[in-house]
């Protein structure tokens, strides 16, 4: 196993079993509430220490943790690489403060993270939304349209782009394409790779990366497809980012009371790449293709390949995602999520149209024998005709991408603007001071600065939004 100097670190302060006159209170665990000890163990709270000496300190790091994230960068081949304990929320905010400052303009895919917007409004940035690869026939936003993003990059000549790469679909999209043109326009690239800190170590994909096109930095959410702990991130930039400045702002996003497991499960989850990545990742592409195919096989279902996604006009589809749809077969994504709850198995998404199951290094051949029964039932259900009152719903939202709102105002200006709620129905012509980004689809419907049109608030309708949302009062309003 490759080693761990932060997780090492930790070893060598608990073995010497310390008197702690520091925080965290629970002081490994003695002063733990019972319930908690009783379910975590001692061993766990022991690793919940705080910053100093031997441990090093996240936002100047000098001894483990600078070693840990040099080793981290080695793996990823990045200039530098920073530990992220807030999740790739934290770096997406404090790249696109780094790459943007007030008034620039960046350009940015309609299927950006919340992120992406709470740093505009961080930065002060004027963003020039792209259109996407909507998918009709899967009802989902696949992934970037790289052709519109560098329409929209020529014609705004934008500071700086940030690509959603792959997409929370799966949807990989041709970003060397994109990485030629930024550099020709000298515009700074950053990628939320939140959903593709695997591809490196898988064959086909390693070329598609953000550090291997090219791009200026990228945030991974290690806890998403790696093994990190929730919330558990990093972000790996270039020389052609400032380095003192980006430091800056992770310093302004992040704790300064950073949790001791989140920073060693990075170090961890870094080790298990660099010693068994490469198999385990082999072994968890080849097990979502395996059920990919056997699900494909029963009548009423359908799994997203790399054929369909490139129909679809994306480059690539993740291959440890599965994207499944039973539309065919009379079921919307919000049924067979629902079915498949009941029978014990949670998706990580559901949409009108199709459901988003993950493959990662966790899972072996062990899950077949659950898997391949449950969905052969389920497709005797369709075969049956069972009916689901929403699907006529779901196929109209599949067949309709959102609508892209007109930006009249920077979300800066407008979220600090003076604000007040109004009902839904009633916000037609008025300007939003909130963002709003319901889960699904899962990208902004309407962001601070937006003017509101009945298109948007017929699309919330249908999406389950309903209630109120702030709108700009007084000069703000637009006629
Ligand atoms: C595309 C994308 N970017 C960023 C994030 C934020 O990541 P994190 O949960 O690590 O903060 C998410 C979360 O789902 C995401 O889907």
């Amino acid at each position: 196993m490759s080693a761990m100097p932060l997780l090492a670190a930790l070893d060598r302060l608990i073995q010497d079993k310390p008197y702690l006159m520091q925080t965290p209170g629970h002081k490994m665990g003695r002063g733990a509430p019972e319930d908690l000890l009783a379910r975590f163990g001692r061993a766990t709270l022991c690793y919940d220490m705080c910053e100093g000496q031997e441990l090093d300190d996240l936002h100047n790091p000098q001894g483990a943790l600078a070693e840990a994230q040099a080793m981290l960068a080695t793996h990823y081949g990045a200039d530098a690489s920073f530990f992220l304990v807030n999740g790739s929320t934290a770096g997406v905010q404090a790249l696109l403060c780094t790459a943007c400052g007030p008034k620039d303009a960046l350009v940015l895919p309609r299927l950006a993270h919340r992120s992406a917007v709470s740093g505009l409004i961080t930065a002060g940035a004027r963003p020039v939304w792209a259109p996407i690869k909507w998918s009709c026939g899967w009802g989902l936003p696949l992934g970037m349209d790289v052709t519109a993003t560098i329409d929209v990059l020529r014609s705004s000549r934008a500071r700086a782009v940030l690509a959603t790469n792959p997409s929370y679909w799966g949807g990989i999209c041709d970003l060397s394409r994109l990485a030629v043109v930024c550099q020709d326009m000298n515009s700074t690239l950053i990628v939320d790779e939140a959903w593709g800190g695997h591809l490196h170590l898988l064959p086909d994909y390693a070329s598609r990366t953000a550090l291997a096109v090219g791009a200026a930095g990228c945030v991974q959410s290690a806890h998403k497809t790696l093994g990190a702990l929730n919330q558990a991130a990093w972000l790996h930039s270039t020389g052609r980012l400032p380095l003192e400045e980006l430091q800056e702002w992770l310093r302004i996003f992040q704790s300064s009371s950073p949790s001791y497991l989140l920073l060693a499960s990075l170090d961890a989850a870094r080790a298990q790449l660099a010693s068994h990545g490469h198999a385990l990742l082999k072994r968890a592409a080849a097990l979502a293709q395996e059920i990919a195919r056997t699900v494909a096989n029963w009548p009423g279902f359908r799994v997203m390949d790399r054929a369909d996604a490139q129909n679809e006009g994306i480059a690539d589809l993740d291959p440890c995602r599965l994207v499944i749809s039973a539309l065919d077969g009379g079921w919307s994504g919000w049924k067979l999520a629902s079915e498949l709850l009941s029978a014990g198995v949670r998706c990580e998404l559901a949409g009108p149209g199709s459901v988003l199951l993950l493959i990662t290094m966790a899972d072996d051949e062990s899950i077949l024998p659950k898997i391949t029964p449950l969905f052969q039932r389920l497709s005797r259900r369709l075969e049956s005709g069972e009916p689901d009152e929403h699907l006529s719903l779901a196929r109209s939202l599949c067949l309709s991408p959102p609508p892209m709102p007109e930006v009249v105002m920077a979300p800066r200006e407008a979220f600090l603007a003076d604000a007040s709620p109004c009902r839904l129905s009633q916000a037609a012509g008025k300007v939003s001071a909130s963002l709003v980004a319901p889960m699904p689809p899962g990208l902004p419907l309407l962001c601070p600065g937006e003017l509101i049109t009945d298109d948007v608030i017929d699309y919330l309708a249908r999406c389950g939004c309903q209630g109120e949302i702030r709108v700009l009062t007084g000069d703000g309003i637009v006629d």
